[in-house]
């Protein structure tokens, strides 16, 4: 039966361009379970869109001299075109600042108003005298208590990386005009999330599928104990209190931007055409899956299930397969110091599998890892293009000259194909009898490690070890060719030959299919090479058997050889000027 598979990824501030660290954490691993599960048949929703309120978005725009409304708007279409050149293929990727995310949100915040869980109170914040107005604490700058440096805001000091209060800097100024800011009394709606934990607590408890770090930081927070939120700020962009008195106020960003799940849930289905759609992702059998960094965890396992669970008839999140850190080149990620690799820039050079390749062979699943170009050139030369690459180009460009540019047949392909066909669960034990010992193993691992085992990694969101068990295949299969050495006895007897390179077409159409989560791209080729029509993903997760006759089309290689000198090229780019 098929199963509905929501998606959620974590929404990107539009106040700068994508990095590697976002497609590692989040992205990219949300996009190989996508992918994976439409080629099960499973019905899959994957949304995620931009955030495009609170401060960070506030700040970039004064910096640029621009609208706030012009900023995210440049970043939305670029992330629009990474996503497409880097094949992250969501169902929708829209943003918070539509009409509907305001309608969803606001009213998710006025029914759990109703029901209590949300309450009015006041807080002391600091105020501008001379321009008027509150500021956030990004926007009030001082001394850093702890580093002495002078840089520092009241959420952070970035030199240090210590995060602090405003009451905490020493000469505190405003970051507009430099005064002095005052404290004054502010009214403010907040989340009563004590009111969950008992709740909360017990649910998180039966969530054995969660990573080992997901669980643990989240039992670390019901342990410290869940203190009420304010969910409304003193600023004028973002989502609207939909209360009188609170005009000049709007919903904490944090607040409103996990709502965008399910406000994009619900465009997505107007689109569709049927505006109830929605409902089969977020209720009854359906899971969801939410890809997140580790710094956006509390979000996703506390707040926005105890939002969920005030609101009622929703599903809670499924699992949060919450990914550590990439490091560049050794050293921690920093956009501000432009220690960053970022999207646009490396689009601008080179294709998106190989890195597709590299950030799930080297994905920060159970801790940090590190992104250097050395790895990326090496892992693209004696991994993508020297195994997998090589197999795929050597065994067509050989068929395609010796066979017409046609699938050759099996010798006893009737019987390999019956068998092929009447299993349905891909058994192919009986092939112990069609086939030599060599041929039935490279035909059975194929079905046991690519579509029973490597499935069953992705299934449970470990890419990493998926992809390493699918390249051994790719490996035993050249070792297989070795052996048969077709090349070599084409002269003597065609028909073994044409068995081999039979076999080696079979286990590659099945290769590419399993790649086919990770490197969409080059699978597509592969697809087409092999001389199949339309797209890999209508064919399932399951061998898809190249026919005698078939007509193949001649392959262009699937990867290039990089030049080892680029890496000390593209490492120079690190650190400096910063990047728009
Ligand atoms: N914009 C936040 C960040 O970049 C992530 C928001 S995820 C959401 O850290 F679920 F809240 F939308
Ligand atoms: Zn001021």
């Amino acid at each position: 039966m098929s199963e509905k598979i929501l998606i959620g990824v974590a929404w990107p501030y539009a106040n700068g361009p994508l990095h590697l660290g976002h497609i590692a954490g989040a992205y990219l691993p949300a996009d190989i379970f996508a992918r994976y599960h439409r080629l099960k048949g499973n019905e899959v929703l994957m949304v995620s869109g931009s955030d495009q309120h609170g401060t960070p978005i506030t700040i970039k725009a004064e910096q640029e001299g621009k609208k706030p409304g012009e900023v995210v708007g440049e970043y939305y279409r670029q992330f629009l075109d990474s996503w497409q050149k880097l094949g992250i293929s969501f169902d929708l990727f829209t943003t918070t600042g539509t009409a509907n995310h305001a309608e969803v949100a606001q009213d998710i915040f006025l029914t759990l108003l109703d029901r209590g869980y949300i309450y009015k109170s006041t807080m002391s914040q600091p105020f501008c005298p001379n321009c008027q107005r509150f500021l956030p604490d990004r926007y009030v700058e001082g001394t850093c208590p702890y580093c002495q440096s002078p840089g520092a805001r009241g959420d952070q000091c970035d030199k240090c990386g210590k995060p602090m209060t405003v009451e905490e800097l020493i000469n505190p100024h405003c970051r507009i005009c430099g005064s002095t800011p005052e404290f004054r009394d502010s009214e403010h709606f907040f989340l009563k999330l004590s009111a969950f934990e008992d709740r909360l607590a017990a649910w998180v408890e039966k969530q054995d599928q969660w990573r080992p770090n997901v669980l643990n930081l989240t039992r670390r927070y019901l342990k410290e104990g869940l203190r009420d939120r304010a969910i409304t700020r003193d600023i004028n962009w973002g989502v609207p209190v939909p209360v009188e008195g609170f005009e000049n106020k709007r919903l904490y960003v944090w607040f409103e931007a996990v709502i965008g799940y399910l406000s994009a849930s619900k465009e997505w289905a107007r689109s569709t055409g049927d505006s109830e759609k929605w409902r089969s992702f977020w209720q009854g059998y359906a899971k969801g899956y939410y890809f997140i960094g580790k710094d956006n965890i509390p979000f996703h396992t506390l707040i926005w299930p105890a939002m969920l669970m005030g609101y009622g008839d929703l599903n809670l999140p499924y699992d949060v397969p919450a990914n550590e850190f990439l490091t560049i080149e050794g050293r921690k990620l920093s956009t501000s110091q432009n220690w960053a690799v970022w999207v646009p820039d490396y689009l601008s050079r080179y294709d998106p599998d190989p890195l597709r390749y590299l950030l799930s062979i080297n994905m920060p699943e159970t801790g940090d890892t590190d992104f250097s170009w050395r790895e990326f050139i090496r892992r693209n030369n004696d991994e993508l293009v020297a195994t997998y690459g090589n197999l795929v180009n050597r065994v067509l460009t050989f068929t395609y000259r010796n066979f017409d540019g046609h699938v050759p047949e099996h010798s006893r392909y009737g019987e390999i194909r019956k068998y092929l066909d009447i299993n349905e669960d891909l058994d192919t034990t009986g092939m112990r009898n069609i086939v030599d010992r060599n041929s039935f193993d490279i035909i059975e691992n194929a079905k046991e490690f690519l579509f029973l085992e490597a499935g069953d990694l992705i299934s449970k969101c470990n890419f990493k070890q998926a992809l390493l068990k699918i390249m051994m295949v790719a490996r035993d299969t050249n070792q297989y060719l070795d052996g048969k050495s077709p090349w070599k006895i084409i002269k003597e007897d065609k028909q073994a030959a044409a068995d081999s390179l039979y076999v080696a077409l079979y286990v590659i159409s099945c290769l590419k299919t399993a790649l086919y989560p990770f490197l969409p791209f080059s699978s597509q080729k592969v697809h087409e090479y092999l001389g199949f029509e339309g797209k890999v993903e209508d064919y399932g997760w399951r061998p898809t058997v190249p026919e005698p006759g078939q007509k193949l089309l001649f392959p262009k290689p699937l990867f290039v050889k990089l030049d080892e000198k680029l890496a000390e090229e593209e490492s120079r780019r690190l650190g400096h000027a910063l990047h728009k």
